[in-house]
């Protein structure tokens, strides 16, 4: 049967928590398919950094990328920690992972499923997908500072758009978009202010938009994207937008479908070239972490959206069913969607997606 290698970065914090859930639940939905999942656990985040010294040396880049996916819980140690001051686990370990492999696709879906009480009143139908650029943006640390920590300090971070790289998520997003039933897609961006790279985003839009007839194109300021994204969230369908608009809208996106305890993301390079990486949206929570208080849904919806990468499509569909049946059932924190505000811990909701998948307890 085939043999799948799947690196495991399951971190700091509620990390490891979440991720023994999602491997539960991988292993409970592939007994039945014709494939065998070859585990790698790297031991990455902040406390290897307080262990070792190290964030991510070119020995585990290099062990990582000969992988054919992975699985990341969450990585990050407790916001302003002192020891962590000079680490940047989330530039040298997160963001490094995703710009080195390519991952210029962020795909963050938000589904209000039946059941699941919103903090909006009547939300509607929420099922639209955010196609988040993932390589540049403000993130690729194009920035410096001058005169720093004096009163003439000067802080520069400057956002990177290409055509290369907008036209590739946009692209993809439009493919998204023509594979949806609605076939919509939203640009979000902020033309108005950001002029540059605005009326790159815009171009690219419009002239990929010829390739695409049957998808309806629309284009919202991110900070009216907001307003819709709580008064009217059905309206969306696909959303196309950079990869800090896109950081931003994918946690209200969370909180008004769920909670964050729902939401999951793939980083992916389509290409192929480089192992696509899959991890809930939520990060390492500290103010929650080894306590069993954490959901670990967006985590097993992660494997679903890493098995339909694979090409696993029946079972990612078992592992959504599973999950959905799980969410009707349960009794949600309309805040966090969060397990530790109802009866069940972390591995009591693993546990019982796994039965629901298997028809026996793990
Ligand atoms: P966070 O997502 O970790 O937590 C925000 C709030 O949501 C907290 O109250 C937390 O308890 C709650 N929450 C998060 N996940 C939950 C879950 N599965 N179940 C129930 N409640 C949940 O965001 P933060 O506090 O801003 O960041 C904490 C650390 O995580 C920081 O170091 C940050 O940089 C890092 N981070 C990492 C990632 C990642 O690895 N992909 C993503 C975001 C943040
Ligand atoms: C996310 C996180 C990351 C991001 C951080 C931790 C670098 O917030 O995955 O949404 O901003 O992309
Ligand atoms: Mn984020």
């Amino acid at each position: 049967s085939r043999s799948v290698k799947l690196a495991v970065i399951a971190g700091d914090g509620i990390g490891p928590e979440v991720v023994a859930e999602a491997l539960k639940v991988l292993d409970a939905v592939t007994q039945s398919e014709p494939v065998d999942f070859d585990l790698t656990h790297f031991s990455l985040g902040a406390t290897r950094f307080l262990d070792t010294g190290d964030v991510l040396t070119d020995e585990d880049l290099a062990a990582i990328s000969a992988h054919d996916a992975i699985l990341l819980g969450a990585v990050g140690g407790v916001p302003g920690d002192p020891r962590l001051k000079d680490a940047n686990i989330e530039r040298g370990l997160l963001l490094k992972l995703r710009f080195s492999l390519d991952h210029y696709v962020n795909l963050r879906p938000s589904v209000l499923f039946p059941g699941v009480p919103s903090p909006l009143g009547d939300p509607g139908e929420v099922d639209f997908v955010v196609v988040r650029e993932g390589t540049e943006g403000p993130y690729v640390g194009n920035g410096g500072a001058i005169r720093q920590g004096t009163p003439q300090e000067v802080a520069n971070e400057v956002s990177v758009n290409t055509a290369y790289g907008v036209e590739r998520v946009v692209r993809y997003a439009f493919e998204t978009a023509r594979n949806r039933p609605r076939k919509r897609l939203t640009l979000v961006h902020k033309t108005n202010v950001l002029v540059f790279s605005g009326s790159l985003w815009q171009r690219l839009v419009t002239e990929v938009a010829v390739d695409y007839p049957d998808v309806a194109v629309d284009y919202l300021h991110v900070d009216a994207a907001t307003i819709f994204l709580v008064t009217n969230p059905s309206r969306f369908d696909v959303i196309v937008t950079d990869n800090l608009f896109g950081d931003i809208l994918t946690d209200l996106a969370a909180a008004i479908s769920g909670g964050i305890g729902l939401a999951a993301s793939g980083n992916i390079n389509p290409d192929g070239r480089f192992p696509s990486m899959f991890e809930p949206v939520h990060g390492s929570a500290p103010d929650i972490a080894g306590r069993q208080l954490a959901d670990p849904t967006a985590a097993i919806l992660s494997v679903a959206l890493l098995l339909d990468h694979l090409g696993l499509t029946d079972a990612a569909a078992r592992v959504s069913a599973a999950v959905t049946a799980d969410i009707v059932a349960r009794s949600v924190d309309s805040n966090t969607g969060s397990a530790g505000s109802g009866p069940r811990s972390t591995s009591a909701v693993g546990d019982a997606i796994v039965t629901r998948l298997t028809g026996t307890s793990a």
